[in-house]
């Protein structure tokens, strides 16, 4: 099997190549992982002679812009990345009969009248964002090919950087004695990549079996000012965080209040991520370890 991830200098792009590489069913696949240093996703021209020459059986496009305010300030850099982009990959997996997974997001959700259990798949996306509308538009190419499969997730963390990752950004504070201040009523899923990843390895080595949509995060759902509770309370001397609400936070475009996504389909197929707090704590251990997986 030869696989070609975009995306994979990112968060979960890292991930997902150790992930592939230690589960037993996709260690020997041909993995081709590309990131935004070898060309732009938008450029139709490079995309096209990177995959015709690789001829991948499956593309794993997890490359997107994900700053949504970014992306309300510079709706073209929204089409551009999250859309051309998405474009670009569709097209080069039809010329290749190649599988696309794409990964998407729980902000193609309104979040206002959240079915309990959470959202599920057949849900009807409403998105408050320009992000939202891209990832909206991003599942829709997808779904123009036969043999894909769109993976929504949510809240991501397991990275490097504080500034894009909202748990080690609370960890970073809680260390150096500073108070976080964190939204208390917006609710979702803190998904962690590695676990993310684990379950994209198992979705992956199932191949054609799975199709359509499927959402896949860690159990649970929480406000980021609940994570913060949850980890100072395990830092000695840690100060507690401020709550603030998300109507005071200043967000540019709109935000779902309680995006938090039903993965019942994945249980089905055999495959449940665990819990958010078991996943912070893990990240939390590998971040103190100074090893971050
Ligand atoms: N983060 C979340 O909370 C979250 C939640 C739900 C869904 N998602 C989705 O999950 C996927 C992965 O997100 P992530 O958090 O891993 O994001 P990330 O760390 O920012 O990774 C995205 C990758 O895409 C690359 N990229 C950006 N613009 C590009 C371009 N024009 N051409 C080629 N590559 C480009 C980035 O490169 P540079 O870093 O070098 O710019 C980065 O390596 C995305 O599709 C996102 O929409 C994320």
């Amino acid at each position: 099997m030869r696989l070609y991830l975009t995306g994979a200098d990112g968060m979960l792009g890292t991930a997902l190549t150790a992930a592939l590489a230690e589960h037993p069913e996709t260690a020997d696949w041909e993995v081709r992982g590309v990131s935004v240093r070898d060309f732009d996703i938008a450029d139709a021209a490079a995309v096209r002679a990177s995959v015709d020459a690789f001829k991948p059986d499956v593309v794993v496009h997890t490359a997107a812009h994900a700053i949504v305010d970014d992306l309300e300030l510079d709706p073209k850099l929204a089409l551009r990345v999250n859309i051309a982009g998405v474009r670009n990959i569709v097209e080069a997996c039809a010329r290749n009969g190649s599988r696309l997974v794409y990964i998407s997001s729980d902000y193609v959700f309104d979040g206002k009248d959240t079915p309990p259990g959470g959202y599920r798949e057949d849900d009807l996306p409403n998105p408050q964002s320009v992000y939202g509308l891209t990832k909206v538009a991003g599942e829709r190419l997808a779904a123009l090919l036969d043999d894909h499969l769109t993976v929504r997730t949510s809240w991501l963390f397991g990275g490097v950087d504080e500034r894009l990752d909202q748990v080690l950004s609370i960890i970073g504070h809680a260390r150096r004695g500073e108070v976080s201040r964190l939204i208390d009523d917006q609710f979702s899923a803190p998904t962690y990549t590695v676990d993310l990843a684990r379950a994209l390895a198992f979705l992956l080595a199932r191949g054609e079996g799975v199709t359509g949509t499927i959402h896949v995060t860690n159990q649970g759902s929480a406000s980021w000012h609940q994570v913060g509770e949850y980890l100072t309370a395990r830092l000695p001397g840690a100060p507690t965080p401020k709550a603030v609400p998300l109507a005071e936070w200043g967000f540019l475009g709109g935000r779902p209040v309680d995006s938090t996504l039903n993965t019942d389909r994945l249980r089905e197929l055999g495959w449940t991520l665990p819990h958010w707090q078991d996943a912070v704590d893990r990240f939390h251990r590998s971040v103190l370890q100074g090893d971050r997986r």
